[in-house]
């Protein structure tokens, strides 16, 4: 496997020395590879993946690739979901021209039938004692649908994990999720590592590139990265006028992440469970990836940007920078997410980076998973998304805006920075408890967190 904590060693730091300093070999990566038998394939091949919105499965079969498999994707006439190899076990025609039936798919060239679990119902040119459907299947893998996005499970049979519904869809009572899905040609790991990136949401989206996000973002945070018990808050604590500003976003092994809009004025206070997007981030193959969840429309984000449903959809997102097809003169004015993400290289030649201490949560998230790649290849169970007593996955996604008081210190960066932890971790401790009563106990003790600051303060 490949060292993470390799450092780049300083070599030579004459100006022009460019000659002395090329950038070193790309490596493959442990934690980037994501085909069948690789480390981080068959780690990845242990939880449920969204691949597809499920109104993108029309009446005709789909072309997917999925953790560098080749697919298909339709619905039965049945209304059965179904996601088999691409290529027919027979002589490898592709399924995506397979015509489907009330019972599965049919393959056009010699009409094998294939159920959706890929058991072979008819070989009709083949003599009726043929042993061809009890000794072989067509390759096929789990289907669920949830919120109108479909997952597939890609893993051992034997082994199949709960779907996890998390808690995030129905805070508050009038949100509305609306999927979303982005291609991105780089590997997924960038994707997620942008997320673990708060700095640069500073630079990219409010001081260097253009006021993507609001006002506030321009002012530099204290960052920190508090463990969750399913991954870690990617959280920036700042002082903004009058208030404090917190903004932790979720970062859930392996791929799953939540991100509150970056809108905030900082005007006003509040305290709430506020993701905006919610993303799994998904390997096509070790090159292509997309990013797909939903969008929650409701009251709070509508409070700080107007959006509508029709806003996302398949390659659209109401965001500048997201996507390759702007030209390319205004990417480079005005760069986004993807212009930053894509151009490290279809896979980020990490073996060449020189990691500041704003990178504490890119680091922290390519430690655990590569510990958890190499638990799986130990034969430990990775950790999973756990249904508590059937209630939903618990997420810590949030926002808080506290009025500063008067008298406490907090151009100290240190005690923002502990005030944004302590703050933040409310949140987990009161995990157990449904999401108005959790909001309710973290605005209580944050109101007692400042009043014990002040009287500490004198
Ligand atoms: S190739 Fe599919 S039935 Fe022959
Ligand atoms: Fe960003």
């Amino acid at each position: 496997m490949s060292d993470l904590n390799q450092k780049s060693s300083t070599k030579d730091t004459r100006p022009y020395s460019g000659y002395h300093n090329r950038p070193v070999q790309h490596s493959d990566d442990f934690i980037t590879q994501v085909g069948p038998g690789t480390p981080g394939g068959e780690y990845l091949r242990k939880y449920w993946h969204p691949f597809l919105i499920a109104s993108e499965l029309k009446d005709l079969p789909v072309p997917v690739r999925l953790l560098g498999e080749d697919l298909i994707a339709f619905r039965d006439h049945s209304g059965r979901l179904g996601l088999l190899h691409r290529h027919c076990i027979h002589r490898g025609t592709s399924l995506e021209y397979g015509i489907i039936a009330d019972k599965g798919i049919r393959c056009c060239y010699h009409g094998w039938h294939f159920d959706v679990d890929g058991r072979v119902l008819d070989t009709p040119a083949e003599p009726q004692a043929s042993k061809i459907k009890v000794n072989f299947v067509q390759g096929a893998y789990l289907v669920k649908e949830w919120m109108g996005l479909l997952f597939a499970y890609m893993g051992p049979v034997d082994e199949v994990p709960e779907l996890p519904i998390y808690d995030c869809v129905d805070n508050p009572e009038d949100n509305q999720a609306v999927p979303f899905r982005m291609q991105v040609p780089c590997n997924w790991v960038q994707i997620v590592e942008n997320g673990a990136d708060p700095i640069h949401n500073a630079y990219l989206h409010a001081i260097v590139a253009g006021q993507q996000f609001s006002e506030a973002f321009k002012v530099l945070p204290q960052l920190d990265f508090p463990e969750t018990p399913l991954g870690f808050l990617s959280m920036a604590t700042r002082k903004v006028g009058d208030y404090i500003f917190i903004r932790a976003s979720d970062i859930i092994l392996p791929n799953f992440g939540q991100f509150p809009n970056g809108a905030n004025r900082v005007e006003k206070q509040s305290v709430g469970l506020r993701p905006f997007l919610t993303r799994w981030s998904v390997p096509v193959d070790d090159h292509h990836s997309f990013y797909m969840g939903f969008a929650h429309l409701n009251s709070y984000n509508a409070s700080v940007r107007k959006m509508s449903k029709e806003d996302f959809g398949v390659d659209r997102i109401p965001f500048i920078g997201q996507t390759g097809d702007r030209p390319l003169a205004e990417r480079q004015r005005e760069p986004g997410d993807y212009d930053a993400v894509v151009t490290q290289g279809a896979v980020a030649n990490r073996k060449a980076e020189h990691l500041g201490t704003t990178d504490k949560g890119v680091v922290l998230f390519r430690r655990m998973l590569a510990k958890a790649i190499r638990d799986t290849q130990d034969g430990v169970r990775p950790q999973k998304p756990k249904l508590y007593n059937n209630a939903k996955v618990k997420t810590y996604c949030h926002e808080i805006v506290v009025k500063a008081p008067e008298g406490v210190d907090f151009t100290d960066p240190q005690k923002l920075a502990d005030f944004g932890r302590s703050a933040a971790m409310y949140f987990v401790e009161f995990e157990d408890f449904s999401p108005k009563e959790r909001e309710a106990m973290v605005t209580q003790r944050v109101q007692e967190l400042l009043n014990a600051l002040c009287t500490a303060a004198g």
